[in-house]
């Protein structure tokens, strides 16, 4: 199993979020204890106030509506991956995989739930998935062991995917020898208030945010001169491109994803 737990200048929650512990799991309770500790007084809420709970229990990590602590949440679920090679889910005639092309390093600068790193290491490019925030980290490094805790999902993901908690603009600088950088950047928030009740776009939004377009830019000009080979960002078909001078553009039926030459 592979993750770097240091945090390694990872970006601190922004809103205050209730935790409950619910478990006498060391792992998880260890996990807990960090979340907590960084998160401080100011940080942590009680369930009657913040829409959302970190949730420590028998299932793992979870975010989990406040109003609705007791029924299940959130949680990084790589089980879920339809694992059958070549096919749906791992399929390489996907827009992501063409994009990425025939390399096999992948930085995923943007992990988010890791579902998109954890597919690319299932299709067999070794990816380093970075997450700044110390609160999905967690939830990651738990999908992660979860996943491995399987023994033919742990074979089948060869020890390809590795989980680093940082700020991927600081920790890219480090690298050496990344083929691709792969950006998924939050969207923007929608004109339009949402009617529907928050799921998990929402979740992950409560606790990172929307996209910044400074930062990003900024993380794609650093991915730029780290990448080896190209520099892959996923965008909303309606948003605007994130460079003039993309090689390809793989499109697929909501999202794009703009392919640039490495500087
Ligand atoms: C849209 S989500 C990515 C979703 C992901 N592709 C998936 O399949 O689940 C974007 C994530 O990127 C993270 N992020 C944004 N900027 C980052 C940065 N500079 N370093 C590390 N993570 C970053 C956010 O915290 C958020 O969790």
């Amino acid at each position: 199993m592979s993750f770097s737990k240091t945090r390694q200048s990872s970006v601190p929650q922004r809103n205050g979020i209730a935790v409950v512990v619910d478990t006498l799991d060391k792992r998880l309770i260890e996990e807990s204890q960090g979340i907590i500790q960084l998160l401080g007084k100011d940080g942590q809420e009680s369930p009657e106030v913040s829409m959302f709970t970190l949730f420590f229990g028998r299932d793992g990590i979870e975010l989990r509506l406040s109003q609705q602590v007791h029924h299940s949440g959130k949680r990084v679920d790589f089980l879920t991956i339809d694992r059958r090679i070549g096919t749906g889910n791992l399929s390489k005639k996907q827009p992501l995989p063409k994009a990425i092309g025939d390399h096999t390093a992948v930085v995923d600068a943007t992990a988010g739930f890791g579902m998109d790193a954890a597919r690319l290491a299932l299709m067999g490019y070794t990816v380093t998935a970075i997450e700044q925030s110390p609160i999905i980290s967690a939830m990651l490094r738990d999908g992660l062991w979860r996943a491995e805790m399987d023994a033919a999902c742990k074979e089948a993901l060869g020890g390809r995917l590795t989980i680093i908690e940082s700020d991927s603009t600081q920790y890219l600088q480090h690298l050496k020898g990344v083929e691709v950088v792969y950006i998924d950047p939050m969207f923007p928030p929608k004109r339009k208030k949402s009617a529907l009740p928050p799921g998990h776009i929402q979740a992950l939004q409560s606790i990172v945010g929307f996209e910044d377009p400074v930062k990003t830019k900024e993380l794609f000009n650093i991915a730029l001169q780290t990448a080896t080979q190209r520099v892959v960002v996923k965008r909303p078909l309606h948003a605007p491109q994130i460079a003039s001078n993309p090689t390809t553009i793989h499109e697929g039926k909501i999202v794009r994803y703009e392919v640039y030459r490495s500087v």
